[in-house]
């Protein structure tokens, strides 16, 4: 297991390049199993998770072939319907191949993926939305079995709350089934709008995707198609919190700001400063302390969840008192203690977090929690006094393309080690 070691106090300078979207990656690569056709993805950052997917994929029928950053996905025969414990326990996107499997075979016996990390994450909006459109679904043993002997039917479903994986996932159904669907109170996020335009090069017909009602029309055999993956905007958002932090300038090559919603504005608020130009993003900041800002986790285009840890590194340094309210969920606040060991004054109350900036952070060895709670100890590590060393590097390695070489590219004092060196 590797662990990085981080020199703090230097600003960031230079070109940095955004990759490809790992939550967008996730779900258009599963379209695989809705076509016998071949699936080129374009822009696939080279990620543990995308591993793991594709061997579950493979092991359905699929051979995926890497050049590169583009994928060849094809699937001209489903071999297997069944998504074993062992496979799906390791990521929670691995659970969307039930709706496909379902809609291109009329079964499918899928392991409930379990909680993770970060709370509970149920699936249940997932099962009510393909039991509209008409599968049978029973749980026994952890697995979920369903079957829908006549194929899906179009359905209107409205979800309860919002939810990205729900959304996708009925959409992913939805293409193959008879008639129109209609999903109302669906989630809104880039990586939405990405899979519909995956889809339909493709030959489905989803429309409105990026609204909160997505109108999908079945049709009888999706193609094969080209799509390039969007930009991933988590990654851009913490590497613009990095400059935040440590000062400098950044061009955030390839990304593009209007993927960052609210975010956009906080950050603004908060000192950091960004602009689109024809490359990328590039981001500066104010030369004092980042200033306090308060920000609410919300569904897209409210600040996202998957940026809360690493924003809260940079209020942990800020000119006075900020909050931060996680809504979306309920057990997201495991960087707080590990911040608090290089001096961060952190008071958690429920969904609450309350942050006391400081003026000097101290390096210190710290331990990764998930994805993005790691970034938020690099964040602090890049700005704290003296070595900072974060373990447990293997939840970074999950989402984050070449981390160490993309902060070392722009001037960060950072070195990948091995557990036992
Ligand atoms: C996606 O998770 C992302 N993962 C998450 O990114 C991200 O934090 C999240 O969306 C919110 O933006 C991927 O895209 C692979 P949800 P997802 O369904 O789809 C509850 C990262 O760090 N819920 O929108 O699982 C759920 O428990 C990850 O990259 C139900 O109760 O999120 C949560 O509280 C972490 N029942 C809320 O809804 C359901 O059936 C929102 O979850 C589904 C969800």
């Amino acid at each position: 297991m590797d662990k990085l070691a981080i020199i703090g106090g230097r600003p960031l300078y230079g070109e940095l390049p955004i990759s490809g979207a790992k939550n967008s990656a996730l779900k258009v690569m599963v379209a695989t199993l809705l076509s016998d056709q071949p699936l080129v993805l374009d822009n696939v950052p080279m990620l543990a998770d995308i591993k793991q997917l594709t061997a579950l994929l493979e092991q359905h029928g699929a051979s995926i072939e890497r050049e590169g950053a583009r994928l060849t996905l094809h699937t001209p025969e489903v071999v297997s319907t069944t998504a074993p414990y062992e496979l799906v326990r390791k990521m929670r996107a691995s659970f969307n191949v039930l709706g496909p499997l379902l809609a291109r075979m009329g079964e499918a016996k899928v392991s409930l993926p379990g909680g993770c990390a970060i709370g509970a994450r149920p699936v249940d909006l997932h099962l009510k939305a393909l039991e509209a459109m008409g599968a049978k679904i029973e749980l026994e043993e952890g697995y979920v079995i369903a079957s829908a002997k006549g194929g899906l039917k179009g359905a209107e479903v409205t979800f309860p709350f919002i939810s990205v994986g729900a959304t996708e996932h009925a959409m992913l159904a939805a293409t193959l089934a008879k008639g129109q669907t209609v999903l109302k109170n669906a989630a809104r996020e880039p990586e939405i709008i990405d899979l519909a335009e995956c889809l339909n090069a493709m030959g489905a017909k989803v429309e409105d995707a990026g609204t909160s009602t997505i109108v999908i029309t079945g049709v009888d055999r999706l193609d094969g198609g080209t799509h390039a993956v969007v930009p991933d905007r988590i990654e851009a958002g913490s590497y613009a919190l990095a400059v935040g932090a440590t000062g400098g300038e950044l061009l955030l090559s390839h990304a593009r700001l209007e993927l960052l919603g609210a975010a956009k504005d906080s950050f603004e608020q908060a000192g950091i400063h960004m602009v689109q130009e024809e490359g990328g993003i590039r981001v500066t900041k104010d030369f004092d302390r980042p200033k306090p800002v308060n920000v609410v986790t919300q569904a897209y285009p409210g600040f996202p969840t998957d940026l809360q840890a690493q924003f809260m590194a940079v209020m942990a340094i800020a000119d006075g008192v900020s909050t931060m309210k996680e809504t979306i969920f309920e057990n997201r606040y495991m960087h707080a203690p590990e911040l608090a060991r290089m001096g961060c004054d952190i008071h958690i109350d429920g969904q609450l977090a309350t942050v006391r900036g400081k003026a000097v952070l101290k390096g210190a060895p710290v331990m990764a929690t998930d994805l993005r709670a790691s970034m938020s100890l690099i964040i602090a590590g890049l700005v704290a006094e003296g070595q900072t060393l974060v373990s447990r590097l293997y939840h970074l390695d999950r989402g984050f393309e070449k981390l160490d070489q993309k902060l070392h590219g722009v001037g960060a004092l950072v070195e990948r080690v091995k557990e036992d060196d």
